[in-house]
């Protein structure tokens, strides 16, 4: 009876052009469904997860910011969400709880289910909006996900149409009068077309004579294992085969250095990366005088010269800093990957020579890369599960932020355990033929987990016993 009074009311409500209220009871009639409409529940939806990326002159193939505009995509959409390919997010929810976690909630996957099933309706505007303005227009794109304090851009760049894999190191100052903590950081890319991915890192003012001098020789970084073509390097084909790194003594590093490797990096650009933002408390230092390496990937296909000014955009930290933060970068760098083995595994372990807190991670490979999965082994010998990213796709480079951050003892070793698909089932491999070793160009593999972790010392006290 009092269901039946309620479905007379809502069909009073409907005849009078009102727009239905969300549906929450289960014991609603699914009718009610059919009033899921873009202004009033699908629109907020796509705001908060895919508009920072599908909006015009950003990363995604097609801006999804109006009604007009997410109409013809209504039903990829809906396919998209419900397999959840989009957003884009690759962690392993079972394991690490994560500031940035992309994921819908059950909950939105099935109002965006629900309103393609029943005809992907516009309905009435919103209550707080006018009627030209279905929904409140977005500010017009500057293409920063994040608002800077300041930008630092590299001098115009000409990326000749030859450059087909270039890697080039350009030093730019900041010339800050003191120490700078950074909250977050985002690097745009001047020109999509050509710039393969970026990398920012932050170089003390007395070593920037050192590295561009390095960087300057024709054969920089060629030794017994490495050599170069062009301006990329390469590992030797008769350098050693190390894919279980952690059964050698280097754990999986070149031999005779570490698998380990201590890097400032403010910001990277790779495919589906967007601005990192550190929690509060946490903080990026770039001190006095220093400067910011752009190590930038260029790769032109265009068969056009292409002028580039990448810069990067930095927000300084609001709030007092508890915790400078820093990256382990931990590699395997020897392996070798059988041609056409659909399945081959990789390893590398760190010890970590201090106590850290971890931050964040990020698991890096390229086209072949299948899976991964990194452990911390504690000293007391539990383990657990940092990481997992079971479907590994190259064009979604992610760092996973976590929501509690907790310590990681000195003497914790991390493992980390990949696979790797050179076969032709992996639709994005460019040779099954061909076996495989580290390289920079992304038709070469890599085998990285990135650790950024802070140092539990207290920043304030940090700092006072440093000046005196
Ligand atoms: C981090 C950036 C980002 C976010 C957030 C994002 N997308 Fe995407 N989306 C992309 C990129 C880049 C592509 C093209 C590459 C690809 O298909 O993987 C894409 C592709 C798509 C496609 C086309 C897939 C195809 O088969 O061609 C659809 C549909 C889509 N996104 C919908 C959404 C929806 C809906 C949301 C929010 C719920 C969303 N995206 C959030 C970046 C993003």
């Amino acid at each position: 009876m009092i269901a039946m009074r309620l479905w007379r009311m809502s069909l009073i409500l409907l005849y009078g052009g009102f727009c239905a209220h969300a549906v929450t009871s289960q014991e609603d009639p699914p009718y009610v469904k059919s009033e899921v409409t873009y202004n009033k529940d699908v629109a907020p939806i796509l705001h908060k997860h895919c508009t920072s990326c599908h909006r015009p002159n950003d990363i995604a193939p097609m801006s999804l910011t109006t009604y007009e505009e997410v109409l013809p995509f209504a039903r990829m959409i809906r396919e998209n969400v419900v397999q959840r390919k989009m957003p884009p997010w690759h962690a392993d929810p079972v394991f690490g709880e994560f500031i940035n976690d992309a994921r819908l909630k059950d909950e939105e996957i099935a109002i965006i289910d629900a309103w393609v099933k029943n005809g992907a309706k516009r309905g009435g505007a919103p209550a707080s909006s006018s009627d030209s303005a279905p929904f409140p227009a977005l500010a017009p794109a500057s293409g920063w996900h994040i608002k800077p304090d300041v930008v630092f851009a590299i001098p115009e760049f000409l990326v000749s149409k030859t450059a087909e894999d270039d890697y080039e190191y350009i030093y730019v100052p900041t010339n800050f009068r003191e120490d700078k903590w950074i909250q977050a950081a985002e690097v745009l890319p001047g020109d999509r077309r050509v710039v393969h991915h970026a990398t920012v890192s932050v170089v003390g003012q007395s070593e920037v004579a050192k590295h561009l001098e390095r960087h300057g020789k024709a054969n920089e970084g060629e030794d017994q294992y490495h050599y170069r073509t062009g301006k990329v390097l390469h590992l030797r084909p008769e350098a050693p085969v190390i894919d279980d790194g952690c059964a050698a003594p280097d754990g999986g590093g070149v031999p005779g250095t570490s698998s380990g490797y201590l890097n400032i990096v403010p910001a990277i650009y790779l495919p589906g990366h967007l601005a990192e933002t550190r929690p509060p408390g946490y903080a990026l230092r770039i001190p006095a005088g220093g400067y910011l390496q752009f190590q930038i990937h260029y790769s032109n296909h265009h068969g056009l010269d292409v002028k580039d000014r990448t810069s990067i955009g930095l927000v300084f930290a609001r709030e007092s800093v508890q915790h400078e933060i820093g990256q382990y970068e931990i590699w395997n760098n020897m392996f070798l990957i059988p041609a056409n083995d659909d399945n081959h595994r990789v390893t590398s372990c760190y010890t970590l020579p201090k106590d850290v807190i971890a931050v964040a991670y990020t698991a890096h490979m390229h086209f072949r890369g299948k899976n991964m999965l990194t452990k911390a082994i504690y000293p007391d010998g539990h383990e657990e599960v940092l990481l997992y990213v079971p479907h590994y796709d190259f064009r979604w480079q992610e760092t996973y932020f976590l929501k509690k951050q907790f310590l990681l003892p000195k003497g914790t070793k991390l493992m980390t355990v990949a696979y790797f698909d050179n076969s032709k089932n992996n639709f994005q491999n460019p040779d099954p033929s061909k076996s495989v070793r580290w390289g920079e160009p992304s038709d070469e593999e890599m085998m990285g987990f990135w650790l950024q972790f802070a140092d539990p010392a207290v920043v304030s006290a940090q700092s006072s016993s440093t000046q005196k």
